[in-house]
């Protein structure tokens, strides 16, 4: 089949047609989903004693987010989520992955928790298994609540003991039909992008903080699993979902390599290594003493960090290809022109997807992964309105393709990838960029709040009938 659509930002030419839908090397029994996370969709920031999160904050600051866009109101999903789990019903996907939002269930990071709060994720939960679908929660997609960030934020040793507790409230109500939990969202991103780069909240720029945070977050990751291990019957599936960069070298200099191995270390092992290895990488802990950083590594930790997983979370939206920067010690990166952008500008390489699961399966074996995430922003056309809207959206579609297709070969070679979860369920607030970036499979006009499957979410839903053979 072929359509029109207007040429995309990506430059590739059009028509193009729809892509196939048997795609080699996924099982029947595939996982099939698509994902959110709470401050991005829900809204209703301060209704039913929720209280701000650091996103809250820092989205209210002038000039830090495209637009000066926040998520006060975003895809008013606190009180559309009866309509959304219906949107989900009709798409016929397995599984949802959501988010709770920590201000929420438990106002300022501490005490009791606020049961109007674990309500909503309560009725939402019933709804998704009335709809027979299965609720994939994450504990923590970056909202910290505010009041823990003015008493240190992630680079206390403290805020991962609260972030326990409060995973044992949320593991307590919700435990009795939510099987599938994962504890953190890229932690690479609340360290990184919130403590050292500050394009995200809480937006500082301290390098020696952001280390601090990442141990903190590895530690609280681990605290939250033996919490929800205890809170929750058996079976239960426990995880982590991490953005591991796929790194190539720009060239096979020593130089190069180098950088390669560096860019690896700090972007990928530093996350994978403790809690799938109860260790941090020896290289990347000499790298950082060299700059006079220390891993605030405590007598137990990495036996605490690395609990026995069901899972392994891996969020993929593009790879990087490095060099030696031109001081010692700093890579660059190295733009690869052949690649096709999306909205974002980021390089579009399926093959580093199954690179890096195949990598994945190779140096840390025995632990099934899922895709948590994977999906595309590009500029919709949308043609049409009213019910019949149709939003043509090829560019996505071929990019959730071309990534099933890389993860179906990443398992002909051997690596254990057990499901997918586009990114994302709906259009919504994409942190930094505002509403201005799209990567829904659901069209959302933020003016009416009405929903409209794209093109993508059809073909997903296709796709998904077609390899459970029906
Ligand atoms: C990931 C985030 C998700 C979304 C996508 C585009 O890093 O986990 O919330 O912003 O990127």
């Amino acid at each position: 089949m072929s359509i029109d659509v207007r040429p995309a930002d990506s430059g590739r030419p059009v028509p193009r047609p729809l892509p196939d839908l048997a795609l080699p090397g996924l099982p029947a029994d595939f996982v099939w989903g698509t994902a959110t996370s709470a401050y991005q969709i829900e809204g209703a920031v301060d209704i039913d004693g929720r209280t701000p999160s650091i996103w809250d904050t820092f989205s209210h600051t002038p000039g830090v987010i495209d637009n000066d866009d926040h998520g006060d109101v975003a895809c008013d999903h606190y009180h559309r989520m009866p309509q959304d789990v219906r949107l989900l019903a009709d798409l016929g996907l397995d599984a949802y992955r959501f988010s709770l939002s920590w201000p929420r269930v438990q106002p300022g990071g501490r005490g009791p928790a606020n049961e109007k709060g674990l309500d909503f994720y309560d009725r939402l939960v019933d709804e998704l298994l009335a709809k027979g679908i299965t609720p994939w929660a994450t504990l923590y997609h970056w909202d910290l609540p505010q009041e823990l960030e003015d008493a240190g934020g992630w680079p206390e040793r403290d805020t991962a003991h609260r972030f326990a507790d409060y995973a044992e409230l949320v593991a307590g109500r919700l435990g009795d039909r939510v099987r599938h939990w994962i504890t953190l969202n890229e932690p690479f991103c609340s360290a990184i992008l919130g403590y050292h780069i500050g394009c995200h909240a809480p937006g500082r720029k301290d390098f020696r903080a952001a280390v601090r945070a990442v141990h903190h977050l590895h530690l609280a990751h681990g605290l939250a699993v033996q919490r929800i291990r205890s809170a929750v019957p058996t079976p239960v599936q426990v995880g982590i979902t991490f953005n591991p960069s796929q790194v190539y070298a720009a060239s096979d200099s020593a130089a190069d390599l180098d950088a390669a191995r560096r860019a690896d270390g700090m972007g990928a092992r530093i996350y994978l290594d403790p809690v799938l290895r109860g260790q941090y990488p020896p290289d990347v802990v000499e790298d950082l003493a060299q700059l006079d950083v220390g891993v605030p590594v405590e007598a137990g930790d990495l036996d605490v960090i690395a609990q026995p997983l069901d899972f392994l979370g891996i969020n993929y939206y593009l790879s990087d290809v490095v060099a030696a920067g031109d001081e010692p010690g700093l890579t660059t990166r190295v733009p690869q022109p052949d690649r096709p952008v999306t909205a974002m500008s980021w390089e579009i390489h399926p093959q580093g997807l199954t690179d890096l699961l195949t990598r994945i399966g190779r140096d840390y074996p025995g632990t099934p992964v899922y895709i948590t995430e994977n999906g595309a922003a590009f500029d919709d056309s949308v043609y049409g309105t009213g019910a019949g809207g149709r939003i043509e959206d090829i560019d996505r579609t071929v990019y959730l393709a071309e990534h099933l297709a890389a993860v179906g070969r990443a398992r002909e070679a051997g690596a254990d990838v057990r499901g997918f979860f586009a990114w994302s369920l709906m259009d919504n607030f994409e942190w930094a960029y505002g509403y201005d970036k799209r990567f829904g499979i659901v069209h959302v006009d933020y003016a009416t709040q009405r929903r409209t499957p794209k093109q993508s979410a059809l073909w997903l839903r296709d796709a998904a009938n077609a390899h459970r053979g029906r």
